[in-house]
């Protein structure tokens, strides 16, 4: 069951709201990243050609605990202004100023939903809130899904169905307990896990899973936690005391890499080590080159593996990258995602 889309409403001279997931990072004040951006604007472009007679564009930025024009939209509203000039856009000033946007105080939730008649939920990224701008909007105004939502949910959704096999996911990062829960309920799908990142050490110490796993058989080990420390090649169980393991090695990486190609679909989440270093990316750069070399149906979420990504040039030769991060890791562990439950379905 879907929510109903957008594409069935009838918006011609009408006042919309949008949630949209402009969450971008920044950089010294400036958008370091606009996949967020353009990933929003089909919808937006759908509703002003539809003959919208004005288009209300609300999101969150940060976290702030209250305002902080450190946080404000100004550089994204520029930004989107200059991607769709069109005077019936509209950005609003980050949610989150409010206090009332994560408590879904419905008073913050009639301010948004003041003077406009329709809300369309097009925030992927943020569906796992229950906040004003998700959920107490789409109580007070008739609530559709946007074109990004749909297609999210559509191609996250797949992995959840029956899958071309061999299913390989590949796992890694820091945030080991954000994703113990898809590791339980996807990777006993699938036919191989490869964890690395710090996730392959704590599974290596406890595995609560109720299936075998891929460890790393060797590691890139570092005598301090540094970008130029003194550094070399370890069997994993040889790491001298003290030091620590930031990258998978390259006989992990030759296996990993094997079990990628051979794979028909794939989902990965999470870097294998501090590629933000480049004398620890080489295992990250493995596996982003093997998804997206792969004859595969693949699927990368999380704004790390997105950025490694983007940085290798290698977004558009995966199946789908997701803007989503936690609403993507909750989706696929079978929660429900309240800002999508909140939409009426088709
Ligand atoms: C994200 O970046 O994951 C989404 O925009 C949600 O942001 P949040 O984790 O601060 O709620
Ligand atoms: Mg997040």
């Amino acid at each position: 069951m879907s929510p109903r889309s957008v594409r069935g409403a009838d918006v011609r001279g009408k006042r919309v709201l949008v949630r949209s997931d402009l969450n971008v990072p920044l950089e010294d004040g400036r958008i370091a990243d606009e996949t967020r951006i353009d990933a929003s604007l089909p919808t937006l472009r759908l509703l002003l050609d539809r003959g919208a007679s004005q288009v209300r564009v609300c999101s969150h930025l940060g976290r702030p605990k209250g305002p902080d024009p450190a946080l404000s939209m100004e550089p994204v509203r520029e930004r989107l202004h200059e991607l769709i000039a069109d005077d019936r856009i509209e950005v609003l000033e980050n949610t989150r100023f409010n206090p009332g946007e994560t408590t879904n105080d419905p008073k913050f939730a009639r301010e948004l939903a003041d003077g406009s008649e329709l809300f369309v939920e097009d925030a992927f990224g943020s569906v796992h809130r229950a906040h004003a701008s998700t959920v107490g909007v789409a109580e007070l105004l008739p609530a559709y899904a946007g074109l990004l939502l749909e297609r999210e949910l559509e191609e996250l959704g797949s992995l959840l169905g029956d899958v071309a096999r061999p299913f390989v996911l590949v796992s890694g990062g820091a945030k080991v307990d954000d994703k113990l829960g898809v590791l339980h309920n996807l990777g006993g799908k699938a036919d191989t896990v490869l964890i690395g990142g710090k996730m392959a050490e704590q599974l290596r110490d406890e595995n609560p899973l109720l299936y075998e796993v891929v460890l790393p058989d060797d590691v890139v080990g570092a005598a301090a936690f540094e970008a130029d420390a003194e550094a070399g090649v370890f069997g994993y169980a040889e790491l001298p005391a003290g030091w620590l393991g930031l990258d998978i090695g390259p006989k992990t990486r030759a296996r990993f890499t094997d079990e990628i190609l051979r794979a028909r679909t794939i989902f990965w989440n999470g870097p294998m080590g501090v590629f933000e270093w480049p004398r620890f990316a080489a295992g990250t750069k493995a596996v982003a080159e093997g998804v997206a070399a792969a004859d595969a149906f693949s699927v990368v979420g999380g704004a790390d593996s997105l950025r490694a990504l983007n940085e290798l040039g290698l977004t558009n030769r995966v199946s789908w990258a997701s803007t989503g991060g936690g609403a993507a890791l909750e989706l696929l562990e079978g929660k429900e995602l309240p800002g999508v439950a909140v939409i009426p379905v088709a």
